[in-house]
């Protein structure tokens, strides 16, 4: 019997037996390497702040308001290609573990859930999230909500989560990386992460990515400028998220967000503007720095993808599209991979 399999008739016992949580965020090691990417970052003639500053409690919960803004088409739409498609993608790939990097609050990956349910085929879930309180939080409304479910939480980065699945296999695993988040990676990073989860994979294993594809500006534009400034709080929000870890000073209302699309690029890129002339520093990093007037800080890149580029994409590093699926617009795509 393993350690997840007892039942209890407290409600509480069994969620708890349900449920493991491993942090594998090695704060030490981290810890050197996110500080010399911030350092890094904001010394560059284009300043930039990581993508990832985004995610801390606040910034998970402004991204889950976010995906119900009407301006954020990305969400919904994936939602329900998912949802077309969940029982079909279950029945194709038999995996026992579903992966998701990036699982935030999960409430896509329940259609996926549902089809386990319906199709009476037992299931671990292996969500990643860098936020713990995130993950926490979902993965005790997952258990409750479903009784066949195994959890077994990594509070890491795609990068750590990925590396230990080699030492850690229960069966036939699906990855899921949904919502475009591979969007946030530029090609160098893109590379990076491919060839990490290319060798995360076993020959039997699937990849499931989820991608938002090119449309005209207007749309776009209006997804990242929403009028009711959510997208704006999610931005500044980065830098208290900075103040507080690294012990800074940034003054929020010196900032305003911006979001433009570049067409050349195909990506749009967030800014936080300094509204005049500033010094600002992380005590904690040593580091001050000077900002003009007008002066942009990168904050995000995120990249609109053609779905046939995509797929050659992948094919030229070995990794075999199985399936496209798309909504009737074709405004978001998913792919289903696996090694070639
Ligand atoms: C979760 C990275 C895919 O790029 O659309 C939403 C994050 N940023 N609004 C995206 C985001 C601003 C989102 N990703």
């Amino acid at each position: 019997m393993s350690a997840f399999s007892q039942s209890e008739n407290n409600s509480q016992d069994s969620l708890a037996a349900r449920l493991k949580i491993d942090y594998l965020l090695d704060f030490q090691a981290i810890e050197k390497d996110d500080i010399q990417e911030v350092i890094n970052g904001l010394n560059n003639e284009q300043k930039s702040i990581p993508a990832r500053y985004f995610y801390d409690s606040q910034g998970s919960q402004l991204f889950e308001d976010i995906c119900q803004l009407p301006e954020y088409y990305p969400t919904r739409t994936e939602a329900s290609i998912i949802k077309q498609y969940a029982l079909e993608i279950v029945k194709q790939t038999q995996a026992i573990e579903l992966v998701e990097l990036g699982s935030g609050s999960s409430t896509k990956t329940r259609y996926f859930f549902d089809a386990y349910q319906q199709l009476n085929i037992p299931l671990y879930y292996t969500p990643v999230d860098v936020s713990d309180s995130i993950l926490k939080t979902s993965a005790n409304q997952l258990l409750a909500d479903y009784p066949q479910l195994k959890i077994q939480g990594k509070v890491a980065t795609y990068h750590q989560a990925l590396q230990q699945l080699s030492n850690n296999f229960l069966g036939k695993r699906i990855i899921i990386f949904l919502g475009s988040s591979i969007g946030n990676f530029n090609s160098l990073k893109c590379d990076r992460f491919i060839n990490q989860l290319r060798s995360a994979l076993n020959s039997q294993d699937y990849f499931l990515l989820g991608i938002d594809l090119q449309k005209p500006r207007k749309i776009l534009e209006a997804a990242y400028n929403d009028a009711q400034g959510v997208t704006a709080a999610f931005n500044l929000n980065m830098l208290q998220h900075l103040n507080h870890r690294f012990a800074g000073n940034f003054k929020l209302d010196l900032f305003k967000h911006e979001a433009i699309y570049n067409q050349t690029e195909h990506q749009i890129e967030m800014y936080l503007i300094s509204q005049q002339a500033q010094t600002v520093t992380l005590s904690n990093l040593n580091l001050t720095i000077e900002l003009k007037k007008e002066e942009k800080i990168l904050t995000e890149i995120s990249r609109k993808f053609d779905l046939d580029k995509m797929e050659q994409y992948l094919s030229d590093r070995n990794l075999n599209v199985i399936k496209t699926y798309t909504d009737a617009r074709q405004w978001f795509g998913l792919l289903l991979v696996q090694l070639s």
